[in-house]
């Protein structure tokens, strides 16, 4: 993938100018009726845009936080490319493997697209990424944030009850839940463009999710909510959302009813 000299991505391989501006268009063998696909003019040339639910491939997209970047995955093959996809987690390229059957594969697979897959980034350390830093993104999505396990002597309690133990451990997991939201949204904004960017976080409905006061920390950094719609992974085909951590990483949790949250700089 080339960059650009303001440090921005080449879209060259997406945007497929026609031979000729005047064609009739109704000719054209790859105009579909889908909505999924669209015609748009630019320039003197047109390219097809593809979307999937809210993502298009017109946008330079980030993803934060992926387990076995199926969710990635997903958008790369709706868009035929993921040439516009940085997609990063926080486990190192070398425990992709131990800890996904698919980790390895669907990251090959991103990259064959044309994708840039970054291991080892800190969703909160993020705008001071070496690359990152220099990028701009029109969505920035993090689904499930959650922390990594957290060993059970870093959360060991030692006085009181079993049952007065197991709480402080969820509170003390809920406010490191919160810290990584609050500084996953804090690095977002810095590398969000500035028109009409957002930054997506999806989570779970209920008790702890709702708990962790999203929209109200957002709001302390500068982020208006722009819209919360519900998530439905079957939109995603290919997607499987991952504990990502403890002894079975690669299984799935429940996920019920599910909230993605639409953030924008706030006016
Ligand atoms: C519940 S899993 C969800 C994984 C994936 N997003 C999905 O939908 O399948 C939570 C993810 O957040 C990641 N994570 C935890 N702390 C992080 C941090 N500081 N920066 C980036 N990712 C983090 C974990 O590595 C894990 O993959």
């Amino acid at each position: 993938m080339g960059l650009a000299p303001e440090g921005e991505f080449y879209y060259d391989k997406v945007i497929k100018p026609e031979e000729e501006e005047d064609d009739d268009e109704s000719d054209s063998s790859e105009e579909s009726d889908s909505e999924e696909l669209m015609m748009h003019g630019k320039g003197n040339g047109k390219r097809e845009i593809r979307m999937i639910e809210h993502y298009s491939s017109s946008h330079r997209i980030l993803l934060v936080g992926e387990g076995d970047f199926s969710f990635s995955l997903s958008l790369a093959k709706a868009f035929s490319s993921a040439r516009n996809i940085v997609s990063t987690s926080l486990d190192a390229h070398k425990d992709l493997e131990k800890k996904y059957n698919k980790g390895t594969w669907n990251v090959r697979e991103l990259e064959e697209m044309g994708g840039l897959v970054l291991c080892g980034v800190d969703a909160t350390k993020m705008s001071q990424h070496f690359f990152l830093s220099t990028q701009r993104f029109d969505r920035i999505i993090y689904n499930f944030p959650h922390v990594e396990y957290i060993e059970r002597r870093c959360l060991r309690i030692s006085k009181g009850r079993e049952e007065d133990q197991e709480t402080k451990r969820m509170i003390t997991k809920s406010k490191l839940n919160k810290q990584l939201v609050k500084g996953f949204l804090t690095n977002a904004k810095v590398l969000l463009r500035k028109e009409e960017g957002e930054i997506h976080v999806t989570h779970k409905e209920g008790d702890p999710y709702n708990r962790w006061d999203l929209v109200k920390k957002a709001e302390k950094i500068g982020l208006a909510l722009h819209e919360s719609v519900p998530f439905c992974k079957h939109k995603y085909p290919g997607y499987d959302n991952k504990r990502g951590c403890g002894s079975h990483p690669d299984d799935p949790f429940p996920l019920g009813d599910c909230t993605t949250f639409k953030f924008r700089l706030a006016p």
